[in-house]
């Protein structure tokens, strides 16, 4: 079993890489990031694989769903990161309908994820009904990881954001979608909300990595969404566990700040640049007098 070192410089991550974590048991890493800062962060920290997830609508562009999310959302949020990125493999979601409509809308738009933006590889979500569209980037080069369980771009179809997979229909079901996705050269499924039992199973049953949230430690890797994990928001989803509180910290922070401001604390001596003495003199004699002044 390896283990990535935090920080060290290594090539980056491949998708065959994640592939051959499964089989040799090494639980792979993934986290999601938007923007530059935060793949610096999760990369210094030794993560296998970052997604910029569609969660950005909610936790970074203040939408209630992933819905509104848009290709240009997805491209400037996945170039930010691309920028910050060196060693982990880079997975882009594509937003809702710039995939489902059309198998030509789906190349375009996951070609423009990778070519435009620096992904290395894209994540749709669904299984069976997307298994053509997966074959067909996949043939193309681009890999694919799917997505299962609680599908959050099918929120209003599943009446909510609710575990998946709890009867034995419906976890058949589950289970049919993610050899589909095996099938059609799927690299690596994401499973969300689906109770621990099945996961694990559905692990045992596939070749490709299994990514869970929400779906208990059987899985092959866990994803977590990045301000869920450091307390930034206050809703913390039951699956995510807050290792940090950087968002009561920024508060604290920003708290004092205002107060320093305001009670002419800071700047102080330290943060500021003066003008040499003889500049001063031959300032005060260029400006005009000041009212009062003769
Ligand atoms: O958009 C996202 O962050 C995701 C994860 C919840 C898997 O799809």
């Amino acid at each position: 079993m390896t283990t990535r070192p935090a920080g060290q410089h290594r090539a980056r991550v491949t998708t065959t890489e994640l592939m051959a974590m499964k089989a040799s048991g090494d639980r792979i890493v993934m986290i999601t990031a938007y923007d530059t800062p935060s793949a610096l962060l999760v990369e210094a920290a030794g993560v296998d694989t970052i997604l910029v997830g569609d969660s950005l609508g909610m936790t970074v562009l203040g939408h209630t769903s992933t819905l509104p999310v848009t290709m240009d959302d997805m491209l400037r949020a996945t170039a930010a990161v691309s920028r910050g990125s060196r060693q982990a493999l880079i997975v882009a979601d594509m937003p809702f309908m710039s995939y489902q409509a059309s198998a030509e809308d789906a190349m375009r738009n996951a070609g423009r994820l990778l070519a435009e933006a620096g992904a290395h590889a894209v994540k749709l979500e669904g299984g069976v009904a997307v298994a053509d569209l997966v074959a067909i980037l996949t043939e193309i080069g681009i890999p694919v990881m799917g997505h299962v369980g609680l599908t959050p771009q099918s929120v209003n179809a599943f009446g909510g954001y609710k575990l998946q997979g709890k009867d034995v229909d419906s976890a058949l079901r589950l289970v049919e979608d993610c050899l589909a996705l095996e099938a059609a050269g799927a690299f690596a499924v994401v499973l969300e909300l689906v109770p621990a039992e099945l996961a694990a199973l559905i692990t045992e049953e596939l070749t490709i990595p299994t990514i869970g949230i929400g779906a208990g430690a059987g899985c092959d890797g866990q994803v977590q969404v990045f301000h869920d994990i450091l307390g930034i928001g206050e809703f913390t989803p039951k699956h995510a566990r807050r290792f940090a509180e950087i968002g009561s910290a920024i508060t604290k922070a920003v708290a004092s700040y205002c107060a320093e401001v305001r009670a002419g604390t800071f700047p102080a001596e330290k943060q500021l640049s003066h003008l040499e003495a003889g500049v001063v003199a031959e300032l005060e004699r260029a400006l005009p007098p000041t009212d009062g002044e003769s």
